[in-house]
């Protein structure tokens, strides 16, 4: 489907992003009721380093997913966590998750970023180039199973990634 655009959040999106993640995580059985909360403390920590929309023809926010910096034992080293990731829920299966992840994987890649890291579903993230990186490890043990990573450069990242202080 090519109806939708893809754009950075601008100001005035911010509720409408808010409305859409709770949207989309509501039927989750693994959602924490948390992600929108999540979305609106990473960009008051200043920490929502890139917020992308997908937008339908109508002008409407059908899709968000924002990417946040991370570090890697302690140290920032132009790693970045891609959470959350939402279509609203009569707009998915439809490649507007997939077209938003892409866009915002390029736009890190050509910006001069050395990573992403994610966790969820592998099968999923597989597909976009997400896998697990032998000695790249998440802090929590309860991510491990799901968390998935790509490095955009030639360096063997190898460490314990940690998220930004809004994810908790
Ligand atoms: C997950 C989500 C962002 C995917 O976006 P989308 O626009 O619906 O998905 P796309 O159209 O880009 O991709 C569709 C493909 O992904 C698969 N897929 C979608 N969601 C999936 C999931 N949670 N787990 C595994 N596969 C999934 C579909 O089966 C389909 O596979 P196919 O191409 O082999 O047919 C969206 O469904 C969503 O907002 N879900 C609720 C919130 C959520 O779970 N977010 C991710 C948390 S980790």
């Amino acid at each position: 489907m090519s109806d939708h655009t893809i754009r950075a959040e601008a100001p005035g999106d911010e509720a409408a992003i808010y409305n859409l993640i709770a949207q989309a995580f509501a039927p989750m059985p693994f959602a924490d009721g948390d992600e929108q909360e999540l979305v609106n403390r990473l960009r008051a920590d200043g920490d929502l380093a890139l917020s992308l929309v997908a937008v339908d023809a109508g002008g409407v926010i059908v899709g968000h997913v924002g990417f946040s910096p991370a570090t890697i034992d302690h140290a920032a080293c132009g790693w970045f966590q891609m959470a959350p990731v939402s279509v609203c829920p009569p707009r998915q299966l439809q490649g507007i998750g997939s077209a938003l992840i892409e866009a915002g994987l390029r736009h890190l890649r050509e910006q001069g970023a050395s990573g992403v890291a994610v966790v969820g579903n592998p099968a999923y993230y597989e597909r976009f180039g997400f896998t697990v990186i032998d000695g790249l490890a998440p802090a929590s043990e309860h991510d491990q199973p799901y968390f998935r990573a790509q490095a955009f450069d030639r360096s063997a990242p190898a460490g314990t990634l940690r998220y930004a202080p809004a994810f908790g």
